[in-house]
């Protein structure tokens, strides 16, 4: 759109091709994890950064239990808000909130929905309180793992769509301090851009 036409470098996924590879990804979910039923399975929306993605892929699970009539996998819908990013950069808190009423995952089965694994310190934390209600069974899905320069990444989802290389992304629900969610394609930011949207000291974004 015409309000960030100047703050970005280029489109790294089109849109279209970021559905495409939700809908394998949908498909493939759906193969491995129908064997469960008839017992639910709690598809966890990663706010803010993963609704998107999130709805998408429920959609299109949603498409595999429409058109097949031999089988089929019942889901119930969960969010939680997890963040750590200001600027471009992870802070050293990670806060997670709307945990608390989340017995309802005990003995029950988990889908992780998160948008992009970086440096892992998010969901490698999330998972770690997760497991503290006693799941059945927790799967990760991540719409992108990044391909780190220093090689440090220290969570490997069980389903990822694309890897994509270090750089700073931003679109499809994906921010810099707020800004760029409201992109449809994912995209690389120019310098200027970072340097426009960057915050100090005590600014803080909510
Ligand atoms: C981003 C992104 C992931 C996490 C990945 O969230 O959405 O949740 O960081 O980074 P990591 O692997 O280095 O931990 P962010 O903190 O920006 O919050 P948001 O989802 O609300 O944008
Ligand atoms: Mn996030
Ligand atoms: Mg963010």
């Amino acid at each position: 759109p015409l309000h960030y036409r100047d703050d970005l470098k280029s489109v790294l996924i089109p849109y279209g091709l970021v559905q495409d590879r939700i809908e394998a990804l949908a498909s493939r979910i759906f193969s491995d994890l129908h064997i469960h039923i008839p017992e639910q399975l709690i598809c966890m929306c990663v706010l803010k950064g993963g609704y998107r993605f999130f709805s998408d892929l429920v959609s299109k699970i949603q498409n595999e239990n429409r058109l097949r009539n031999d089988r089929s996998l019942p889901m119930s819908l969960e969010f939680i808000r997890v963040r750590s990013y200001v600027n471009d950069h992870s802070s050293d808190q990670l806060e997670i909130m709307g945990l608390s009423d989340l017995n309802v995952l005990n003995n029950k089965h988990i889908l992780i929905i998160e948008d992009i694994i970086d440096t892992g310190v998010t969901m490698a934390a999330l998972k770690t309180e997760l497991e503290k209600f006693q799941p059945k069974t927790v799967h990760v899905v991540s719409l992108f793992t990044k391909r780190r320069k220093d090689k440090k990444c220290i969570f490997k989802p069980d389903y990822s769509g694309f890897e994509v290389p270090d750089h700073f992304i931003v679109g499809y629900a994906l921010d810099y301090n707020e800004y760029f969610r409201d992109l449809e394609h994912i995209c690389v930011m120019k310098e200027s851009g970072i340097a426009k949207y960057r915050v100090t000291g005590d600014d803080h974004v909510e």
